[in-house]
């Protein structure tokens, strides 16, 4: 052996450039929005255009790709899949104009032990997004555009924003696993508190907020240096099982005087026991979020390749708290990849007792919509394609903590947005809800529906159209 061929091994190359590991002179640089028209379609069932530009980026950067928005899996069923089955001799449907039902929800009055559980005018309300992810002034719009139609908003991951406490009639305190935005006074100035222990974008992660959108202001609430990415732990310091999560519920009923109601959020990955285990524990409210949840920064194989669907979550959380006796008692909600009323009834149909809308409510915000064409373009995308809130560079301000970019949300006109999008999205439900012969948008049940594929009725057990009877193998 030549003596060369013994010495340690000694990695023989200088970095190359930039531009030679970008292949930039190829034309392939980091998957912008899509693969660009100019490739020719591929026909191979695994390396489609897009692995192939997939596998080009990653050997550019070394790392998985981060980006925001939600999942790009298109084998996820979708709430199309299901249909209403209106009242027509069977039962009776409710006259439109003339005929009223009930959007009233309440949650966390049913174990008895909450002083004062949250009323709702509807049963959809805005979902926990943190001050990081968005900005001030799109937390504020959220807050008062809730505000305006009796519903709630929640803080999410950065602690409690002033100008979120002085919009929100009704707040949830989100607690993460991380402590670092923690405030004690934050605790009981909130109308609930939530214990996160996953979401639908990122089970199994903690929270993920990239540098450039840690600013001063972020950083201070969070207790944190800026410009440093912040990767939260996703295990909670205080419990690992249901024991000690009992414990700790004790705990923050007794900091909160018994007054305010108690969530767990989780992603939705084993929802017929994570759900049980937490209703033994004693919360008052369980959010299940679906694999369609959004989010602001998610690495991207989490986004399309775990979790599972919110219609099949729903369907299994329902179960759960049937099969151990606490439905009424702990209320459901759901979340992920709900769009309209239409969707969000369906998911009451399905066992939700209220839903929670993220996305859905940052596009009535403006995301996405055609204006800054500039700012889209210096992001590789274009309006109603943007998923690029990681970025921080959010052309419309809402995923930006950039004050130029900011400035371009008029809180007034978003917030008026926002409350006309939850009021449709009502209207939509109640329609629907008469239809189906029901006074209030809480007796909307699984008999309403029929799937119109067979995985939609294999993942709810919704009786397929036409067949009446739920597909089985
Ligand atoms: C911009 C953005 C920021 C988010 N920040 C948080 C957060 O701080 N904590 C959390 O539990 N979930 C967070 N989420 C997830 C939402 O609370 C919610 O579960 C999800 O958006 C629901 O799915 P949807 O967007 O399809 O409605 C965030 C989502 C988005 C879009
Ligand atoms: S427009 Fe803003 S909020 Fe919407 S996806 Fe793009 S970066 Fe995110």
């Amino acid at each position: 052996m030549a003596d060369d061929m013994k010495k340690p091994y000694e990695y023989p190359f200088e970095m190359p450039s930039e531009d030679a590991v970008a292949m930039k002179d190829g034309g392939v640089e980091d998957r912008p929005a899509g693969v660009p028209k100019s490739y020719a379609r591929g026909e191979s069932v695994s390396w489609t255009p897009e692995s192939i530009s997939e596998i080009h980026a990653l050997s550019r950067l070394g790392r998985y790709q981060i980006r925001g928005f939600n999942s790009f899996n298109h084998r996820l069923p979708s709430f199309d899949d299901l249909t209403f089955v209106p009242a027509t001799m069977t039962r009776l449907p409710l006259e439109g104009y003339r005929e009223s039902c009930d959007t009233k929800t309440v949650l966390g009055g049913g174990s008895g032990l909450v002083e004062n559980p949250l009323e709702l005018d509807i049963p959809i309300y805005i979902a926990s997004m943190s001050f990081g992810a968005l900005s001030a002034n799109a937390k504020a719009a959220l807050g008062y555009g809730a505000s305006k139609v009796g519903t709630l908003t929640c803080t999410g991951e950065g602690g409690m924003l002033e100008d979120e406490r002085r919009a929100s009639r009704t707040l949830v305190y989100q607690m993460t696993p991380s402590r670092y935005m923690l405030d004690l006074a934050h605790l009981r100035m909130a109308d609930a508190i939530e214990l996160v222990v996953g979401q639908g974008a990122k089970p199994g992660t903690g929270g993920l907020l990239l540098g450039m959108k840690v600013s001063e202001r972020v950083a201070g609430m969070r207790s944190l240096p800026s410009g440093v990415d912040q990767r939260s732990t996703v295990r909670h310091p205080d419990f690992l099982g249901a024991d000690d999560m009992q414990v700790k519920i004790e705990e923050l009923r007794e900091a909160t005087d018994y007054k305010v109601p108690i969530f767990l959020k989780m992603g939705a990955t084993r929802p017929r026991y994570d759900v049980a285990i937490a209703a033994k524990a004693g919360v008052d409210v369980v959010v299940v979020d679906g694999a369609e949840g959004g989010t602001g920064a998610s690495p991207e194989l989490l986004l399309n390749h775990t979790g599972i669907p919110t219609m099949t979550a729903i369907r299994a959380a329902r179960e759960a708290l049937d099969e151990c006796g606490m439905s009424g008692k702990v209320s459901l909600v759901a979340a992920g990849g709900i769009r309209s009323g239409t969707d969000a009834a369906k998911c009451l149909a399905l066992g939700a007792d209220a839903v929670m809308v993220g996305t859905g409510s940052l596009i009535a915000l403006g995301c996405n919509s055609p204006r800054y064409f500039d700012g889209y373009e210096a992001l590789g995308t274009e309006p109603g394609r943007c998923h690029h809130c990681h970025t921080g560079l959010c052309p419309v301000g809402i995923a930006t903590q950039e004050p130029e970019l900011e400035e371009r949300i008029d809180v007034p006109a978003a917030a008026e947005r926002v409350a006309r999008y939850l009021t449709a999205m009502t209207m939509e439900i109640t329609l629907l809800a008469k239809a189906c012969g029901k006074s209030s948008v809480h007796n909307l049940e699984v008999e309403d529906l029929r799937a119109l594929s067979t995985e939609a009725s294999a993942f709810t057990g919704v009786k397929l159209a036409g067949i009446d009877r739920p597909f089985s193998w």
